[in-house]
């Protein structure tokens, strides 16, 4: 029963993005678009929900987002569907169903969008966050994999933020990985009893999760474990290597970690994530990899593929705990207030408006009778970069007073060619 009384909120681990933080959300898309645009990357829209059973073969079912986390509901026609919990599995979708492979290859995308994963709030980590993915799918060379690391690093230096850590592993593939596994497992077999109760369930449905177990009493286990890059096979292991000397050759420093390893299935070879200076425990800026059997797992050609996901909050919140300010919103030259005295020059207040608005420029006005003072400072809050004054006096002279907002100079203006006057004197 819903409690009638019940304050209205945003849902836990969601938020409003008010007006004053739209400066930050602006910048940093401007900047991934950019970025993006640069390495020649297109944009890709998909739904916001897919059929539940795309995430299922994907993302994998023994993973925390297909375990724990999705926004799964049925619809009216007993469909089941799922928001969006990450933005790889769409693209890949889309690039079957659109029949993308006989493109020129790779074909390169890049997304902004919502992510939805019922996770345990706190800083850094929502219910409702906005992901810029990039997506490059139908080539297995290792430079792909090294320049989509270069687009995260270059788009995150971008943003403003400095003092960035890379760190990147090789998981191996289908040939490599299954040997480690079963070296991995035997290593924790004897070492049971004193696991968290979450390594005793990863251990059985996805070993090399326990790898990313952060508990005090898993740590020795998993210091002395088997490490996956000494069991790579040849193939991966050239990979790997390669992927690293282009990072050189960039001037991209990286940090190998052999226990760097995902909260998704579909990884195979290269997996990394970009952290910010100050350590913290939920504080990856991007993170991804190469995925080279997702898009046959859904039906598609064996199909290599390579990307990353960038968390936007956790930009803006690196961002705002450095103090970085974005690009000040400059103000609009093409923008005026409007200040009026009594109530003849309302009037011809309300003709100028609608006259100028209808030739593109930003108009901002009070709605009802205040005095002179307090338009003024109105218009000194709006990003208005002038204010026209209309009173009795320049009703009668039919000349309004111009004043310019920063230099505070004040100007005669006829109110009959206001426009062509304010954009020749622009
Ligand atoms: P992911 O590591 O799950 O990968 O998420 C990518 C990034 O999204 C993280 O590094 C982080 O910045 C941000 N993020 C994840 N979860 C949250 C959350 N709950 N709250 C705030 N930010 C979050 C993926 O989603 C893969 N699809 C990435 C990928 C693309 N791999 C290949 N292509």
């Amino acid at each position: 029963m819903e409690k009638k009384n019940r304050k209205l909120q945003t849902p836990r681990g969601t938020s409003d993005i008010l007006p004053d933080d739209q400066v930050y959300w602006e910048w940093v898309k401007k900047i991934a678009i950019e970025t993006a645009s640069i390495f020649g990357h297109s944009r890709i829209d998909t739904p916001m929900f897919e059929d539940t059973s795309l995430f299922l073969r994907t993302v994998g079912e023994g993973t925390d987002i297909v375990e724990k986390e999705m926004y799964t509901f049925q619809d009216r026609g007993k469909d089941s569907l799922t928001l969006r919990p990450e933005g790889t599995a769409p693209v890949a979708r889309a690039y079957i169903e659109h029949g993308m492979h006989s493109l020129p290859q790779p074909v390169k995308f890049y997304y902004i969008t919502p992510i939805f994963r019922y996770e345990r709030p706190q800083a850094g980590r929502f219910r409702q966050h906005w992901q810029f993915g990039i997506e490059t799918i139908g080539d297995d060379s290792s430079q792909l994999d090294s320049e989509v690391i270069h687009l995260l690093w270059t788009f995150l230096l971008k943003t403003g933020i400095s003092g960035i850590r890379l760190l990147i592993n090789s998981i191996g593939d289908d040939n490599c990985r299954p040997e480690y596994l079963r070296l991995l497992k035997s290593h924790y077999e004897t070492k049971l009893d004193d696991l968290c109760a979450e390594c005793k369930v990863r251990f059985n449905k996805n070993p090399l999760r326990l790898l990313d177990c952060k508990q005090e009493g898993c740590q020795l286990t998993k210091a002395t474990s088997p490490k996956i890059l000494d069991y790579l096979c040849h193939e991966c292991e050239t990979h790997f290597e390669r992927v690293k000397e282009t990072l050189t050759l960039w001037n991209i420093p990286y940090t190998v970690t052999p226990e760097l390893v995902r909260g998704l299935d579909y990884y195979t070879k290269t997996v990394f994530e970009i952290h910010p200076g100050s350590e913290g425990s939920q504080t990856a800026l991007g993170a991804g990899g190469r995925y080279d059997g997702l898009i046959e797992k859904i039906g598609g050609k064996p199909t290599p593929a390579v990307g990353f996901g960038s968390g936007i909050e956790r930009i803006i919140l690196t961002l705002k705990s450095l103090n970085f300010i974005p690009e000040e919103q400059k103000l609009s030259k093409d923008s005026i207030y409007i200040a009026y005295i009594g109530i003849p020059a309302y009037e011809k207040m309300l003709s100028v408006i609608n006259h100028l608005r209808n030739s593109g420029i930003t108009v901002y006005a009070s709605t009802k009778p205040r005095s002179l003072k307090a338009q003024l400072r109105s218009a000194n809050n709006s990003s208005a970069a002038r204010t026209l004054i209309i009173g009795e006096d320049e009703l009668s002279s039919n000349k309004g007073k111009l004043l310019d907002m920063q230099s505070n100079i004040t100007t005669e203006i006829p109110l009959d060619n206001l426009v062509e006057l304010l954009t020749l004197n622009t």
